[in-house]
């Protein structure tokens, strides 16, 4: 017997892959990290032992990992000390004994000098502890999610058309759904140990082929306005995103026109056994958030 721990539980990618996992291990084999686990009560329903623990908390992660074998570690939120966060789960997994860490960083081009704030080098920071630490591990690394199309698009792009600032620069982006559903293969399979997965989705797309896509939806011509970072900014804020997390989307989207994640690498194909949901199927099916995402 196995038994695999997802953090993050009372999250989207979290309670995501615990969902995905109740479909090829049993239940009695999952294990949900949640700081309140009264947040937890549906996945508790289903038969998941919901454990307590917070990323600050070095000492109760190394408690609620015991007799766990594999952990999935859900990245902490931008702005919030990743560094002592992570390190405390990788030291807590060291010290109850977990075999095997998967951990979900955003993907680097080879190559690219580009750099996120808050992410680039907190991400780096937990490739190294993890390869120093003795632990397996896996990294499954993420493009930007389906789901920021939006708030990327200037937070209205049905009403207003795309609003973002110059580029044709294209991203692959991929759902959180086949982002869980992918950690879900790598945690209940064999043969992903020291793996470096790139999960990219596809095709990758430019704000323009975004505006295209929702112009053949919507049945309307919504154009792609370009606005200067400035008015980026100021888009974002009139919809109600405070100037710091607007700033961090525009950095998003510069990555995006930057081409950082343009590449179609395979790998979440061949974990899925299908081909990931593409933008347009995406959109098509109704899924343009009403709201803007207020982090990273
Ligand atoms: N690729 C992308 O485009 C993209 C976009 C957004 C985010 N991300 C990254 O992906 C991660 C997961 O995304 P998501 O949508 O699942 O985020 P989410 O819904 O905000 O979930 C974050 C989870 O982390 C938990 N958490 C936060 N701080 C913690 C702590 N100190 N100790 C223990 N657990 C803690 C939260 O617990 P509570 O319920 O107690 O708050 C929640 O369960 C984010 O944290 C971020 O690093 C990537």
């Amino acid at each position: 017997m196995t038994r695999i721990l997802v953090t993050g539980a009372t999250g989207n990618i979290g309670r995501m892959t615990l969902q995905h996992l109740l479909k090829r291990v049993l239940a009695s084999d999952l294990v949900g990290l949640a700081r309140d686990p009264a947040k937890a009560a549906d996945l508790a329903a289903k038969g998941i032992e919901i454990r307590q623990g917070d990323y600050f908390d070095q000492e109760g992660l190394a408690r609620a990992f015991e007799g766990i074998d594999k952990v999935m570690l859900v990245s902490a939120t931008a702005f919030t000390d990743r560094n002592t966060q992570h390190d405390n789960v990788i030291k807590a997994a060291r010290q109850a004994g977990v075999g095997h860490v998967v951990f979900m960083p955003i993907i680097r081009k080879a190559g690219s000098d580009f750099h996120m704030p808050q992410i680039t080098e907190e991400d780096r920071f937990v490739e190294e502890r993890l390869k120093a630490s003795g632990l397996v591990y896996t990294l499954v690394r993420h493009p930007p999610f389906l789901e920021n199309i939006e708030s990327y698009s200037g937070g209205a792009p049905l009403e207003k058309g795309v609003l973002a600032p110059a580029g044709t620069g294209k991203a692959a982006y991929a759902s959180r759904e086949d982002l869980a559903e992918a950690h879900a293969v790598v945690l209940s399979e064999g043969g992903h140990a020291y793996k470096d997965y790139a999960l990219c989705g596809g095709p990758a797309v430019s704000f323009a082929d975004i505006a295209q896509i929702l112009s053949e939806i919507s049945g309307k011509a919504l154009p792609f306005n370009v606005l200067s970072d400035q008015d980026y900014i100021a888009q974002l804020m009139s919809l109600g995103l405070p100037e710091p997390a607007a700033a961090f989307v525009l950095k998003w989207v510069q990555g995006v026109n930057a081409g950082e994640w343009d590449s179609e690498s395979g790998d979440l194909e061949k974990l899925l056994g299908r081909k990931p949901v593409t933008p347009a199927e995406y959109l098509r099916a109704g899924h343009t958030p009403r709201h803007l995402e207020t982090e990273n």
